[in-house]
């Protein structure tokens, strides 16, 4: 993780498409992160290392597993990763890069450069033991279940991790 002073702190979750497994975990984070009350110091985002689904809203399947598990699943549009989350300043600037798979580290580490710290894989906190999210998109609804499972194990862990970092209210002003 990079300076954690910098306001805000910005977590991007990362995958393939943005489309199925990124997009139900940045949902479900950033409504971790609100409920942990970091919301005012920790930005959730995501993106797809491909740019095939850029602008459109997430797979029909993740986005049915996610209301029906009580989540908003209508807000995400897909977006592609960028340089500028590792060279630039400001409103692009991720802080900590968490990816789905090995494919999508290799991709994400290829882009940061010399900030490969900042790239960790998602399920590394999983208290289920660490591993990939596997891509559910050519599958059927189970893989959907099974991701919502992971997400909602890793994104609990996470959000303990990311709360240590930023530090307690008032410190990461
Ligand atoms: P995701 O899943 O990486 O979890 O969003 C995929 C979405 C689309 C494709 C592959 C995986 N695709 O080949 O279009």
């Amino acid at each position: 993780m990079s300076d954690p002073r910098r306001t805000p702190f910005t977590v991007a979750l990362v995958c393939l498409g943005n489309i199925c497994r990124s997009p139900m975990a940045h949902v479900v984070l950033e409504r971790r992160v609100a409920e942990a009350g970091l919301d005012d110091r920790v930005r959730v985002v995501s993106a797809g290392t491909a740019a095939w689904h850029v602008g459109k809203p997430m797979d029909p399947r993740a986005a049915a597993t996610l209301t029906d598990a009580g989540y908003d699943a209508t807000r995400h549009r897909a977006r592609q990763v960028l340089d500028a989350w590792f060279t630039g300043e400001g409103d692009e600037h991720v802080d900590l890069a968490l990816v789905m798979d090995e494919s999508n580290r290799a991709d994400v580490v290829a882009l940061a450069g010399v900030h490969a710290e900042r790239v960790r894989m998602f399920r590394e906190l999983d208290p289920e033991g660490p591993g990939e999210v596997p891509d559910p998109y050519y599958g059927g609804d189970e893989g959907f279940t099974e991701v919502l499972a992971m997400v909602e194990r890793c994104a609990k862990a996470w959000v303990a991790e990311i709360g240590r970092t930023v530090g307690p209210q008032g410190q990461h002003a």
